[in-house]
């Protein structure tokens, strides 16, 4: 038993999904295909859908999240592929763009990850990023341990920890030539540390 089958668990998780979705949903052309890298539940790729009717979303992720349900894959827009590699299994250039909503501090790799993000969307396409970033030492504390706390509620959740702070994630995007369009950020709770979500385009 985890605590995200509890009724409660899923109600303020869809809540954190509509915060996401429409915070996100301006930053996305109706009609584009965008890949959803560690996809979870899939509830904010489905608030997506509320806002923007003619997206298509593919989810990709290393575990089927407890309560992505057939319910949610019934709905044609969505797909779920199950990621058994450590790469991205699309060829490239293949997305209009890609969201990877708290994800990347959960891969083993998050530069890899983002680099890998970057093969799979097409020149123009975009990469929303929205991540926990630490400004200091106590930030990451407090992140790590809010991060490690939620996880666990979840069943097969890998949590490594790997957060980076901001200034590290800045001078990545620049490595990769992955350019800045929009940046700002999210509170999915009022007492969770504020997201920090970036748009980046590929040239
Ligand atoms: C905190 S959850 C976020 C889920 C969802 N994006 C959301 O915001 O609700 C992080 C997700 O990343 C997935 N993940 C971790 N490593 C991954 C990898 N290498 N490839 C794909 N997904 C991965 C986890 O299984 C987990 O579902």
């Amino acid at each position: 038993m985890f605590l995200a089958d509890l009724p409660i668990y899923k109600k303020l998780t869809r809540q954190r999904s509509i915060t996401f979705a429409k915070y996100l949903a301006p930053l996305i052309s109706d009609g584009s295909h965008i890949l959803d890298f560690g996809c979870g539940n899939m509830y904010t790729a489905r608030q997506l859908l509320h806002l923007k009717p003619n997206l298509k979303i593919t989810g990709l992720d290393i575990i089927r999240d407890q309560n992505l349900s057939n319910d949610i894959l019934s709905d044609k827009r969505l797909s779920f592929q199950l990621s058994s590699t450590n790469i991205i299994q699309s060829p490239d250039d293949y997305y209009d763009g890609a969201i990877a909503l708290a994800t990347l501090h959960h891969t083993p790799d998050p530069e890899f990850f983002l680099s890998e993000l970057k093969r799979v969307v097409r020149p123009g396409g975009f990469i929303i990023l929205v991540e926990e970033m630490a400004v200091n030492f106590f930030d990451k504390l407090y992140i790590c341990t809010e991060d490690w706390l939620l996880n666990k509620m979840k069943e097969g959740v890998p949590v490594p920890l790997n957060f980076r702070y901001h200034h590290q994630y800045k001078q990545e995007f620049k490595n990769q030539g992955l350019v800045i369009v929009f940046q700002g950020s999210v509170r999915p709770f009022p007492t969770m540390m504020h997201h920090y979500v970036y748009k980046l385009v590929k040239q």
